[in-house]
């Protein structure tokens, strides 16, 4: 009792002082990396997570994270355009049986490399255009961010998605993922995405089950989706991860009034909260 009384306060400085210098010299490395050119096409979610989030209290930066992770089935997961894969390591991998993660750009690779290794991921440099992992998945996620028109054509988009199509079909995968809204877009372009509609729409072109949603950040309109042949979540018949309060979503297995997993107590003790 009295040493803790004693090491608290002093743990507590540390972390002060700690906190406030990686904020700072994560501030120093946003001023490097996109104050000065060329801009990298991916941004290094270090400088969210030790800086911009606590100085613009705004989490869109994780959305993307926690709603592709409420999709994931368990098996192997291909995620495409990883940036520097601070979601396949910190969301995706640990939920999976196994993450290939891919990106066009060599040096994105080698950040996600060197900052968010782990066993069971796999970073590959590739141009989903022509060269996509092959393999089959439960999940695809593609967390492309920017307007997808500005990068693909048509074709492109259509071909793609093909692919994707391809290996999801032998496990009933699901393709979840998000793009920040077109502006200005040109009225009755299948490929614009100015609005949850429009995406909606073209996904349903492909699959039988799609969900959009939408989330508003200042400066930023956040799509969502998760579209495949088989169930997505909060769908009738769901049941992969998600149990809502009260039962599971599974028809016919409730688990009303009982708790199950791991007693509050042990999740305390491994550092929940
Ligand atoms: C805005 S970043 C998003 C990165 C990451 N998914 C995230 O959410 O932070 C877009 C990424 O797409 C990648 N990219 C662009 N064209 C690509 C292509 N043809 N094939 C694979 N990746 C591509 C870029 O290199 C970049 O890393």
């Amino acid at each position: 009792m009295l040493l803790k009384r004693l090491l608290e306060p002093i743990a507590r400085w540390e972390s002060r002082l700690a906190a406030r210098w990686v904020s700072s010299a994560h501030a120093r490395l946003l001023a490097v990396q996109w104050g000065l050119k060329p801009w990298p096409e991916h941004f290094d979610h270090r400088i969210d997570l030790f800086h911009q989030w606590i100085r613009t209290r705004n989490p869109t930066w994780v959305e993307r994270g926690v709603f592709s992770l409420l999709a994931l089935k368990g098996g192997p997961v291909l995620e495409l355009s990883c940036g520097d894969g601070f979601n396949a390591r910190n969301f995706y991998s640990l939920r999976a049986a196994s993450v290939i993660a891919c990106d066009i750009d060599s040096r994105a690779i080698v950040t996600a490399r060197r900052h968010n290794r782990a066993d069971n991921l796999q970073y590959v440099v590739a141009d989903i255009r022509t060269d996509m992992p092959q393999g089959e998945f439960d999940n695809v996620v593609w967390d492309f961010a920017f307007p997808l028109t500005r990068y693909f054509k048509p074709a492109e988009i259509e071909r793609i998605l093909a692919q994707i199509k391809r290996r999801l079909a032998g496990r009933g995968g699901i393709l979840s993922g998000y793009t920040e809204a077109e502006t200005g877009a040109v009225d009755g372009d299948a490929y614009q995405f100015r609005c949850m509609a429009d995406l909606q729409r073209f996904l349903r072109g492909h699959f039988a089950n799609v969900t959009v949603f939408e989330t508003r950040a200042p400066q930023r309109h956040n799509m969502y989706f998760w579209a495949s042949d088989a169930t997505v979540p909060f769908q009738e018949g769901w049941h992969a991860a998600l149990v809502v309060a009260g039962g599971s979503v599974e028809p016919g297995r409730r688990t009303e009034g009982s708790c199950q997993g791991t007693p509050p107590d042990e999740a305390w003790r491994s550092g929940g909260g």
